[in-house]
């Protein structure tokens, strides 16, 4: 799978699936890849390790991406850096456990306005550089938890994961006649700091939860953002891929 030449923004890519979604875009081949974060210490580390082990080069760029300014000028510092954009990771979000009886309006907009409002404002900004080319893949991480009505304590969470869903359907209807194709990854437990910061017990039940007894690695959930962004997927648009190892079967 190739993408030489190409141009990536990886939002949250500071940490956990959105470190490895860079690395291996830049074991791909890509030219450039825009670490796009709030953590700016854990962005520098990815853009070191991508530097160091792959031919891309990195750009940082310390972005809140619920922040419709800040996600504007980090979109016009791609363009200035590499003169385009061919590729969007919509990766960047939040998973604080509120149960029902917690949740408040602040805590509700707090994750809609990260998860969610924060995917459209990224989708946004790239949108007139990917037109303007004929060419773009936009790729939203959701969750496995916009399938299963979430877990305990993810209220807000899987209404913005599924959100995210029908946001990129509509992308994907509105802008593949102009060379733009939208997908989604749903990961199921996927082993990264914010798993770890469920606990051992939980992490013991997500990973028993799939059929191959474990939790998936940032890497096994990378490669797959790999494939719908690569020259392999030229068809492939709208959809939503199951990256859970079975753990939604019945
Ligand atoms: N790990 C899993 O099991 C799992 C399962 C389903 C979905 N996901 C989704 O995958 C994505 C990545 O999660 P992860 O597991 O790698 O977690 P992680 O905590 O390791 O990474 C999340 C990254 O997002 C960044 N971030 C948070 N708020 C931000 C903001 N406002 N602006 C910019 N960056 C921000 C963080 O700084 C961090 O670098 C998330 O959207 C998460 O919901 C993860």
């Amino acid at each position: 799978m190739d993408i030489s030449g190409k141009v990536a923004i990886v939002t949250g890519a500071a940490s956990g699936i959105g470190r490895a979604v860079a690395q291996v875009l830049g074991e791909a081949g890509a030219a450039g890849i825009v670490i796009a974060d709030i953590d700016l210490a854990g962005a520098n580390e990815t853009r070191e390790r991508l530097e160091a082990e792959t031919p891309a080069q990195g750009l940082v760029v310390e972005t809140n991406v619920a922040d419709e300014d800040q996600v504007n000028a980090m979109v016009e510092k791609t363009v200035a850096r590499f003169s385009r954009v061919d590729i969007l990771v919509i990766n960047a979000g939040i998973c604080p456990m509120v149960p029902w009886d917690d949740t408040t309006l602040e805590s509700w907009n707090r994750i809609l306005e990260i998860n969610l409002t924060g995917a459209y404002l990224c989708s946004k900004a790239v949108l007139p550089h990917m037109r303007h080319n004929k060419f773009g893949r936009l790729v939203f991480i959701s969750s496995a938890g916009a399938f299963m009505g979430s877990v305990t304590g993810h209220v807000a969470y899987g209404a913005s994961k599924a959100g995210m869903i029908a946001l990129m359907k509509v992308l994907a209807k509105e802008f593949a006649v102009e060379g733009i194709l939208a997908n989604a990854i749903a990961p199921g437990s996927i082993d990264t700091p914010i798993t770890d910061s469920f606990g051992v017990d939980a992490k013991r039940r997500f990973a028993e939860a799939s059929s191959l007894g474990r939790q998936g690695t940032p890497r096994e959930l990378a490669d797959a953002v790999l494939f719908l962004v690569s020259d392999r997927s030229t068809y492939v648009n709208g959809a939503t891929l199951h990256v859970n190892a079975g753990s939604l079967l019945v």
